[in-house]
């Protein structure tokens, strides 16, 4: 199974066009040790010619420019993509949007929770993936599906679990309870090859690290996780945006309640962090955050770093 990662930033992208702050100060300096980033996606195949994408970015097209195994092969029809399916962990804007650059007529299938489906079709410009050529499938919870493009099978199942998490952004609701989120908002999903039975975990969004999500993810082979953050308070306390982690649906990276303590029980062989924010120092390859992170076996994921499982 090839596995690509397409964007290891987390929404904005590194460097983020209205920040100042001093990471995004310094890739966008070029300074030694800081790399650019664009937005939460990647790809997987089995046979390395048909793709699905998990999550679309805005940045897609960017991504696409500097991945020559998602283009059309020469040998393709004037009009064709390595792209045949598409599964969308949530609603945010760096993990939908990437669907308007697929626009033009092509067929794929779109995967997705029914509440995060629902907000797709309300959404008229979602029909530029025109319905007549794009399957849109709802993924139950908690039951392996079979990923499928028009007219192949990818070889590969998903297997869509809920995680604490929180309703997309710009589809909170201030006056609902828990912003008018509910079960389905934010999804992990587990990829798993047909042939060879090899799978891994990619869960981008995550606010918890509860008993049910370590028990489904202790012993793993690969885990693709959200590093959002280092620490809880960090965009309030370089004065970013007044919210906390918590209150943004994810989780840090330090400390007691922390994704890097509670993976040091889990045994999983090999852990990446992805969805990284322009504010977590972990960016800058030279700082203490990096070294311990790396300390405790971790891989701060980067755009274009590939694996085969
Ligand atoms: C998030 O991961 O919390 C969202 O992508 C935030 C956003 O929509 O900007
Ligand atoms: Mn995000
Ligand atoms: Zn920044």
């Amino acid at each position: 199974m090839h596995i690509k990662i397409l964007g290891s930033g987390a929404g904005g992208g590194f460097p983020q066009w209205n920040c100042n702050c001093a990471n995004c100060r310094a890739v966008r300096a070029g300074a030694p040790g800081f790399k650019p980033r664009t937005q939460s996606s990647l790809a997987v195949s089995a046979n390395g010619r048909d793709w699905a994408l998990l999550n679309a970015s805005p940045d897609l097209r960017q991504q696409l420019t500097q991945s020559p195994q998602l283009a059309p092969r020469e040998s393709d029809a004037v009009r064709a993509s390595p792209i045949k399916a598409v599964v969308v962990t949530n609603g945010d804007v760096d993990h939908v949007t990437g669907l308007l650059t697929l626009r033009e007529a092509q067929a794929f299938t779109i995967y997705g929770a029914g509440r995060v489906l629902g907000v797709l079709a309300q959404n008229r410009i979602f029909n530029v993936c025109a319905p007549a050529y794009v399957a849109r499938r709802e993924l139950p919870l908690n039951t392996p599906q079979p990923l499928a493009g028009a007219e192949v099978d990818l070889g590969l199942t998903v297997e869509a679990f809920p995680v604490p998490g929180k309703i997309a952004l710009w589809l909170e609701d201030a006056l609902a309870e828990n912003y008018g989120g509910a079960e389905g908002d934010t999804l992990g999903l587990k990829i798993a090859e047909t042939g060879t039975g090899k799978s891994f975990f990619y869960i981008p969004g995550c606010a918890k690290i509860d008993d049910d999500l370590a028990a489904r993810i202790r012993g793993a082979s690969l885990v693709f996780f959200d590093g959002t953050l280092w620490h809880e308070n960090e965009m309030i306390d370089q004065g970013l945006l007044g919210k906390t982690g918590a209150r943004m649906g994810h989780i840090n990276m330090s400390g007691e309640d922390g994704s890097i303590a509670a993976f040091a029980k889990l045994d999983v062989a090999r852990k990446i962090f992805v969805h990284i924010n322009n504010s977590n120092p972990v960016l800058n390859e030279a700082s203490i955050e990096r070294r311990e992170a790396q300390a405790a076996g971790w891989e701060i994921g980067e755009d274009g770093m590939e694996v085969v499982l």
